[in-house]
């Protein structure tokens, strides 16, 4: 069975995002990715998980729009991608903020670039701010804020423009170990609540099996999906059951033993 048909089994959700024959060659001659075929399902959480270097930026990019693939197309509800378009939302890893505005005006600045006016952009700003837990901190500026807390007011200004896929760079790794695991639990909240598509790269095996529907394990050289998991731990016990949930801890570990031999 081939990888995307893999991923689509059993009782499977629609397709959001085909990612069909995609191959990336830099200009040099770095090959990126070669022939990558994976399908993200609508509604769900995949992380892409792999060594760096293995290509999961570059392919974020090319779904985004921001790169264009040397070989090979991708879908987005069925339509070709050929630009950024605003039923996707990326966000970065170093934040993006501006950091003269307030964290109101970042998070409503999708808005702003696409004309909603002030009263209305400012609203919906705040309904996210408080779906991220920024509730409080409107007036305050990027600087004033941490790294966890910065990377919130990305995820809110993504949200805040209704995007239907939300690509998302290691959003924790600027953050300190608590800051990330609340951010992790925030975020299975949102994916329950907001019913969006979230593509979610990390290099944390943790991270992949705690927040994510599904994984897809990334190798390189040649770049490649080695294989797609979908961890099926319980998610009705508290955030610290889980980490300590036998199967969570299994799937973790095996996990690891397919990507040990890449590590360098
Ligand atoms: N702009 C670029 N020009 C040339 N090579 C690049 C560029 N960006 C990334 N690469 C190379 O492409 C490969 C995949 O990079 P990347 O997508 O950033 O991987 P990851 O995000 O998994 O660490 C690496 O070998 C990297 O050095
Ligand atoms: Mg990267």
């Amino acid at each position: 069975m081939s990888v995307a048909a893999e991923a689509v089994s059993n009782n499977a959700p629609p397709i959001a995002v085909e990612v069909d024959h995609v191959t990336k060659i830099y200009p040099g001659g770095v090959e990126a990715l070669n022939d990558m075929t994976i399908h993200f399902p609508k509604g769900e959480l995949t992380s892409l998980l792999g060594p760096s270097g293995c290509g999961k930026t570059t392919l974020l990019k090319i779904i985004a729009g921001l790169l264009e693939p040397t070989a090979g197309k991708v879908k987005v509800n069925g339509v070709d991608v050929t630009g950024p378009g605003k039923e996707r939302a990326f966000v970065f890893q170093d934040f993006a903020l501006m950091p003269w505005a307030s964290v109101l005006r970042n998070a409503a600045f999708g808005l702003e670039l696409q004309g909603v006016n002030k009263s209305e952009r400012h609203a919906i700003a705040e309904k996210y701010i408080d779906v991220v837990g920024l509730k409080g901190y409107e007036n305050l500026y990027p600087h004033e804020l941490s790294g966890g807390m910065r990377q919130r007011v990305g995820l809110a200004r993504a949200l805040a423009v209704n995007a239907e896929v939300l690509l998302m760079d290691e959003p924790f790794s600027a953050v300190d170990e608590q800051t990330r695991r609340k951010f992790q639990e925030d975020i299975l909240e949102v994916v329950d609540d907001e019913q969006k598509t979230f593509i979610f790269v990390t290099h944390s095996i943790e991270e992949a099996v705690y927040v994510s529907q599904s994984i897809a394990l990334l190798l390189p050289r040649p770049s490649r999906v080695s294989e797609i998991i979908r961890p099926d731990i319980r998610r009705d016990i508290s955030p610290d059951a889980i980490r300590r949930d036998p199967v969570y801890l299994d799937i973790v570990e095996r996990i690891w033993q397919g990507l040990r031999t890449y590590v360098e």
